[in-house]
C-alpha cells in the first residue's frame, strides 16, 4: 500500500493569495497562448487544474527563454540556467506555502521574461506556481532534467538533422510533464496504470502533438526567423531553408506542409493509449486527439496562408468536440471518488531498444540472389504509388499438393522480396492486399493461419531493419489482437523512416472506405462545418480513412485474374493496369521491376486527346 498522501487541494485564495494569484497568472498564461491544450486541462479534475497550469506555464516560460531571438545561445541558456537556480532555490526554502523571492534573488532575465508583467521584486509568478505544485503533489524534481538539458540543446540554436533525432528532443521536453501529469493523477486516487502498450504509444502521440504544434505555428516561428524541423525534413522535399524562411509557397513546400500532416495524422491516432485506462483519462486523450487532428485538418485547408498566419481552429468545431467532452468527463471524474489515497504510478522498464532493429539506423535493401540490379529508373518517371493484388497462393499450395495456408507462408517470402526490391528502386508507396473483408468467407483455418504468418512477418527483423515506414489500411474487427497489435506497433515502431511508405491492407474494403468518408462528410456538414455544397473530390478524398495516400499511379494483379476485388477503388479510378498469370509464392522482386519498366512505356493522358509532335490528333 502507498504511503498515505495528505489530500492535496486547489490553494485557497484566502489562506494564500500570493500563491493564488500566481496560479491565476498562469491559468491566464496557457488560456492566452495555448488555448486548445487549456481546454483540454479543463477536462482534468477540477483539483488538479492548477497544477496543470503551473506546469504548463513552465513549459511556455522555459521554452520562450531559449527561443527568444534576443541575445546569443549562450546569454539564453544562461537566462534557462537562471530560472532554473532559481526554481531550486524555491524549492530549497522551507516553511509556508508561500514562496517568496528566491534565495539567491531571481535573475533579472528570469523575472523579466515573467509572463504578464508581473512585480519584479515578487518573482517570476509561475516559477512560484511550479514550486508549490512541486511541493504540494510531492513531485520530484529531478525529472524535469531531460526536459532543461533538450532545451538547452534548442538554446544553441541547433536544429536537429533527423527525425529521429527531432523525436528524441522532443520526448525529452515533454515526457516528464506527461508523466507529472499522471503522477498527479495517482495522488489525487485515480487509479492510474501505466502498461507496456501505454509506454510505446505515448512516444508517436507526444511527437504527434509537438509536430501539430510545429505546422500550425509555424507563421510566427517563421516571423522571428526560427526553423525547428528537422534538416531531414527539408531535405526529403528538396526544399530550400530560404524558400520556406521568405514564406515562398512553391511546390516543394506544398509537399512539405502535405508530408507534415500526414505524418502528424498519423502519430496522433494512437488507440492504445485510450485501451485499459480509466474513462476519465480515456475522455482527456479521446478530445486530445480529436481537437490536434482537427488542429492538422485545418492547417491542411489554409494551403499558402499557412505561412502567412496561425491555423486556429474554429469555434464550432471546438464546441462540437469539447461540449460532450465536458459533461463526460465530469462523470467520469465523478465516479473516480477522488479521496482514496492509490497506489503510485506503475512505470514499466523501457523495452530493450537497443536491440530492435525498428530503433537503430536502417539496412539497406539486400541484394536479390541472382545479382540482379533494379533498373535505374529516374524518379520523376516512377510510379508514385504502386498497389498490388497478390493472388494466387490457394492455387500454388495446390499444384504442390500442400495445404492452402502453406501458399501464403510462401507467398510471404515472396512479399518481403518484393519488398527490397521496391526499395532498390526507389519507390516513394507501395501498398499490399493482404487480406479482403470477402476473404472471411474463406474456411477458418485457413485464415487463422492466414493471420498466423503475417503476424510472424511483421514481427521479424527483416522488414523492421529496413527504411520502410509502415502503415495499415483496414478495419479491425475480427482481428486477433495479436494481429492488431503487431500492426500498430510496427507502424509506431517505423514511424521515423523515410525509405518507403509500406501500406498493407488487412481486413480491407474498398467500398466500405467510400461509406466512412461520405459519413464523415456528412457528420461535417450536419454540424455547420461544410457547405454540401462545396463538397469537391478533393473534400472527399480528404475524409477517406487514409487521406494522404497518393492515387495508385499503377496497379500490379498476379494470378491471372482480371479484377480489381474491391481494392482501393478511389485511388485506382486512373491507375495503369498490369496483371500477370504468376502465382504469388512464384513472384520475386523483378516481376515487380517488369511492371514498373511496362508503366514507364505508357502514355498517360488523364482524358486529353493524344499528342503527336506536338499536336493533337
Ligand atoms: C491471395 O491468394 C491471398 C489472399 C487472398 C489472402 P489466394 O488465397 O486468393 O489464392 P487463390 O486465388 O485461391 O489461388
Ligand atoms: C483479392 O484476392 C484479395 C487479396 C489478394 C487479399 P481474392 O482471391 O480474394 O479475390 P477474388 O475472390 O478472386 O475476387
Ligand atoms: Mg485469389
Amino acid at each position: 500500500m502507498s504511503p498515505v498522501l495528505p489530500q492535496p487541494a486547489a490553494p485557497d485564495p484566502a489562506s494564500a493569495p500570493d500563491i493564488a494569484a500566481a496560479y491565476a497568472s498562469c491559468r491566464r498564461l496557457v488560456r492566452s497562448s495555448r488555448s486548445v491544450e487549456y481546454s483540454v486541462m479543463q477536462l482534468m479534475p477540477a483539483a488538479l487544474r492548477p497544477a496543470c497550469w503551473a506546469m504548463y506555464a513552465a513549459a511556455v516560460t522555459t521554452d520562450a527563454l531559449v527561443d527568444d531571438e534576443e541575445g546569443s545561445p549562450a546569454e539564453r541558456a544562461a537566462r534557462l540556467q537562471a530560472w532554473v537556480d532559481a526554481l531550486r532555490a524555491e524549492l530549497a526554502e522551507t516553511g509556508s506555502s508561500v514562496v517568496g523571492p528566491s534565495a539567491g534573488g531571481p535573475s533579472r532575465a528570469g523575472r523579466s521574461h515573467g509572463p504578464g508583467g508581473d512585480d519584479p521584486d515578487r518573482g517570476d509568478p509561475v516559477r512560484r506556481a511550479l514550486a508549490d505544485t512541486i511541493r504540494t503533489w510531492q513531485l520530484d524534481v529531478e525529472t524535469l532534467t531531460p526536459v532543461f538539458t533538450a532545451l538547452r540543446e534548442d538554446a544553441s540554436g541547433r536544429r536537429p538533422q533527423t527525425w529521429r533525432e527531432w523525436s528524441l528532443r522532443t520526448q525529452a521536453e515533454n515526457t516528464p510533464w506527461a508523466m507529472w501529469c499522471l503522477t498527479l493523477l495517482t495522488r489525487a486516487g485515480v487509479p492510474t496504470t501505466v502498461r507496456q502498450e501505454h509506454l510505446e504509444a505515448m512516444p508517436a502521440f507526444l511527437d504527434g502533438l509537438y509536430l501539430t504544434d510545429t505546422f500550425t505555428d509555424l507563421a510566427s516561428d517563421l516571423g522571428r526567423g526560427i526553423l525547428t524541423l528537422p534538416e531531414e525534413a527539408l531535405a526529403a522535399h528538396g526544399v530550400p531553408e530560404a524558400d520556406l524562411l521568405a514564406r515562398r509557397w512553391t511546390p516543394p513546400v506544398e509537399a512539405l506542409i502535405a508530408g507534415l500532416t500526414e505524418r502528424a495524422d498519423d502519430w496522433l491516432e494512437q488507440p492504445a493509449l485510450q485501451r485499459g485506462v480509466h474513462p476519465g483519462m480515456a475522455v482527456l486523450l479521446r478530445t486530445s486527439t480529436d481537437l490536434f487532428r482537427a488542429r492538422v485538418r485545418t492547417a491542411r485547408r489554409l494551403g499558402p496562408a499557412l505561412l502567412h498566419r496561425t491555423a486556429e481552429l474554429s469555434p464550432a468545431v471546438r464546441l462540437r468536440l469539447l461540449a460532450p467532452a465536458r459533461v463526460r468527463a465530469v462523470r467520469a471524474w465523478r465516479r473516480a471518488a477522488l479521496v482514496q489515497p492509490a497506489e503510485p504510478v506503475v512505470v514499466l522498464p523501457e523495452p530493450r531498444r537497443e536491440a530492435d532493429p525498428a530503433f537503430l539506423p536502417p539496412v539497406p535493401p539486400r541484394p536479390h540472389p541472382s545479382g540482379e540490379c533494379a533498373p535505374d529508373i529516374p524518379a520523376e518517371r516512377l510510379p508514385r504509388h504502386v498497389g498490388v493484388i497478390m493472388d494466387g497462393n490457394g492455387r500454388w499450395a495446390a499444384q504442390q499438393g500442400l495445404p492452402r495456408s502453406e501458399g501464403h507462408r510462401v507467398g510471404s517470402d515472396a512479399t518481403r522480396d518484393v519488398v527490397h526490391g521496391a526499395l532498390e528502386l526507389g519507390l516513394s508507396h507501395l501498398t499490399l492486399y493482404a487480406f479482403s473483408t470477402e476473404n472471411w468467407r474463406r474456411d477458418a483455418s485457413e485464415v487463422a493461419r492466414l493471420f498466423r504468418t503475417m503476424h510472424d512477418t511483421l514481427r521479424d527483423s527483416d522488414l523492421r531493419s529496413l527504411d520502410v515506414r509502415l502503415r495499415w489500411a483496414g478495419s479491425p474487427e475480427g482481428l486477433p489482437v495479436d494481429l492488431v497489435d503487431a500492426l500498430r506497433q510496427s507502424a509506431r515502431d517505423s514511424r521515423h523512416r523515410t525509405g518507403l511508405t509500406l501500406t498493407l491492407c488487412v481486413n480491407y474494403g474498398g467500398r466500405a472506405e467510400l461509406v466512412q468518408a461520405a459519413a464523415g462528410l456528412a457528420r461535417a456538414a450536419a454540424a455547420g462545418e461544410l457547405d454540401p455544397d462545396h463538397i469537391d473530390e478533393r473534400l472527399l478524398a480528404a475524409h477517406l480513412p487514409h487521406p494522404h495516400l497518393p492515387e495508385v499511379d499503377l496497379l500490379w494483379r498476379t494470378g491471372g485474374e482480371h479484377r480489381i476485388s474491391n481494392f482501393l477503388p478511389w485511388h485506382l479510378s486512373y491507375s495503369e493496369l498490369h496483371f500477370t498469370d504468376t502465382l504469388w509464392p512464384e513472384v520475386d522482386r523483378r516481376d515487380l521491376w517488369r511492371a514498373v519498366g511496362t508503366y514507364t512505356q505508357r502514355r498517360r493522358r488523364h482524358g486529353a486527346a493524344p499528342v503527336v509532335e506536338g499536336t493533337r490528333v
